[in-house]
Order: structure tokens, then C-alpha cells, then sequence
């Protein structure tokens, strides 16, 4: 049926629905057709204004499109592959660089509060892209499928705090032990992984403000001895998933603390294995070489174990 942009109910939803009625209760548009109303279009017909500003310039996001799926059905992102997949793509590229990203100017990493991110971007004269989002995600998802899509055979995902989680692994996956070990665990006191990310939460279902639930595993990581303990228990814990040989690839943070915790951590998980930092062989990948220009120090570091 329909999506709004990105949501899911309200005036644009309600507006589009009236017109995808004809007379005799068939459908008005064909499946896969999109429609990019103009601001005198929305001003008229859908949020009745005679503002001079452009609507939702002082907004999240640029602008709005009305979009009827193939299979003619609202978004179900998380009962259908499709959608879930159309909402992973959006929210890689709702927030970044400004024209590389369906929003104003934002940090990729991060979501300001939305007063913090409309103050600055007054500040700096800063508007919305005006850009067709359709043009813009078909040109991002050649860039993504430009090698054909990934073949991920017999995987699982599994999604919950690492600490107990591991513990319910079944022992058919304990058995096949595991040649790779890849993560990139917290870094501490640095950013609240919710708060920070709650724009991108929202599209996938919460709630539509900054917000920060009650466990500590999504919090800062403020608690310096927690926080060693974490890493400890979790490296200890995925240890029995492993293959004598496994190799153990680990992104994290360049800062003292949490680069010697994790070092400490990993050293005392896997007492007989080498470690190496791999970082200086590839420092313009890094997530600050990318968005901070101003960073001299080196953000994050690999850890290698093998
Ligand atoms: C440095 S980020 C890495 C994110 C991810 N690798 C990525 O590139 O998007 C650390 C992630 O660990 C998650 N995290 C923190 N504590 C956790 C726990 N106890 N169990 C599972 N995940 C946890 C945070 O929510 C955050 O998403």
C-alpha cells in the first residue's frame, strides 16, 4: 500500500490512502509508483499553511515522499526480508555528510538531540538537502550490489547482551568451533550506544526522542571496573566457541583506558596467542580519519590475535 517517507501513520499516510481510492474502490496507483509533493502541494492538501518557510525545512529530514510498494502492503519491517532490508538501508544513509546523506549536516557515528541539531544548523545557515530520495537510494544500492549480494549460507544471528547470550549458543555451533572472532566491543565513557543512536532506533520502531534504557549495558560505560568486567567475561565466555587456531580481529578505541582494558582482557581470555595493533597499516579507514578532520591522534585501533 503506502509509506510516508519514513513513517508509518499520520496526515501524509491518511492522504495518500484518500487518494489511492477511485470510485469504485479500486486502487488509483500502480504498485511501485512514488509521488514527491511540492511544498505549495502540501501546503494546500495536506498541512494546510500559508507559512512562507518551506515545510519541515526545520526538520530531521528533507522531504517527504509517498511511496506504494510492489506488493501493494504497508511496511512490515519486521515480519518481511524486504522491508527489514529497506529500513537497514535507509538508516545507513539517514544521517552523514550533507548531499551524501538523506539529512542536514550530522555526525554519521552519531544523532544529536533534535533542539541541539536544529540550534547548530541555524547557527551555520545550515538546510536540509533538497534531494529526489529515490534518485538517491537506487544510485547507493548500485554502489552496495555492485558485486552482487552476499551469500551468507547456514548463518545465525543472534541479538541480546553478550554476557548471557553466549552462554545459550546450542552445542551443535559450540562444536563446529568458530576460525574468526570479529567485534568491536564499547568503548568506555565515550558515548552512549542508545542515546546516540536513537534516530536510527526509531526507524526501526522506538520511540521518536533521544532516550536511554534502564540497563547498564546501554548506557556510557562510566564504571571503569564494569566495565574491565565486561570485557573479561565476554572474551572469557566466547572462548569456548572457538577453534584452538581461531583468529581474534578487534576494533576499538585508541584512548588509554579502554585500549589496555581490552588488551588486558584479551591477553587473559587467550593467554597463548600473540597480539599485534594493526592499526598503523590502515589509519584512513578509521571512523575519525573519516568524519573528524581535526582529530590528529589516531581514534580507533585493531587489535590482532592469532
Ligand atoms: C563500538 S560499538 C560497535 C558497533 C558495531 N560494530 C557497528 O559497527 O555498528 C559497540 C556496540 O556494542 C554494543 N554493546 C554494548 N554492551 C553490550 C553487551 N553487553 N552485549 C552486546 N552488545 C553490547 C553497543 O550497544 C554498541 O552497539
Amino acid at each position: 500500500m503506502i509509506i510516508v517517507g519514513i513513517e508509518k501513520s499520520g496526515n501524509f499516510v491518511s492522504h495518500f490512502e484518500e487518494l489511492d481510492k477511485r470510485e469504485d474502490g479500486a486502487p488509483h496507483f500502480s504498485p511501485a509508483t512514488y509521488f514527491l509533493p511540492t511544498d505549495d502541494y502540501i501546503k494546500k492538501r495536506v498541512i494546510y499553511s500559508d507559512s512562507s518557510k518551506r515545510y519541515g525545512m526545520d526538520t530531521y529530514f528533507g522531504r517527504k515522499f509517498l511511496y506504494k510498494t510492489r506488493t501493494r502492503d504497508i511496511l512490515e519491517w519486521r515480519r518481511r526480508k524486504i522491508d527489514w532490508t529497506t529500513m537497514a538501508l535507509l538508516l545507513v544513509d539517514l544521517h552523514g555528510k550533507r548531499e551524501n546523506s538523506l539529512s542536514n549536516q550530522m555526525r554519521q557515528t552519531k544523532a544529536m538531540s533534535p533542539q541541539y541539531a536544529v540550534r547548530w544548523w541555524k547557527k551555520h545557515r545550515m538546510r536540509p538537502p533538497d534531494l529526489d530520495p529515490v534518485e538517491f537510494m537506487m544510485k547507493k544500492l548500485k554502489w552496495r550490489y555492485r558485486k552482487g549480494t552476499l551469500s551468507a549460507g547456514q548463518s545465525r544471528i543472534y541479538l541480546g547482551d553478550s554476557r548471557s547470550k553466549l552462554k545459550t549458543i546450542s552445542d551443535q555451533t559450540r562444536r563446529a568451533r568458530t576460525k574468526l572472532l570479529l567485534t568491536s566491543p564499547p568503548y568506555q565513557g565515550v558515548t552512549n550506544y542508545f542515546y546516540d543512536q536513537w534516530l536510527r532506533l526509531w526507524l526501526l520502531g522506538g520511540p521518536n526522542k533521544p532516550y536511554s534504557p534502564r540497563q547498564r549495558c546501554k548506557r556510557k560505560f562510566e564504571n571503569k571496573d564494569e566495565y574491565t568486567e565486561l570485557l573479561k567475561s565476554v572474551f572469557t565466555e566466547s572462548k569456548a566457541l572457538l577453534a584452538r587456531d581461531a583468529v581474534i580481529y578487534v576494533r576499538t578505541d585508541a584512548r588509554k583506558f579502554t585500549y589496555d582494558s581490552t588488551i588486558e582482557a584479551l591477553e587473559h581470555a587467550f593467554p597463548r596467542k600473540r597480539i599485534r595493533d594493526e592499526t598503523r597499516s590502515r589509519p584512513k579507514f578509521s571512523q575519525t580519519a573519516l568524519f573528524t578532520s581535526k582529530v590528529k591522534t589516531k581514534g580507533e585501533v585493531d587489535l590482532l590475535m592469532w
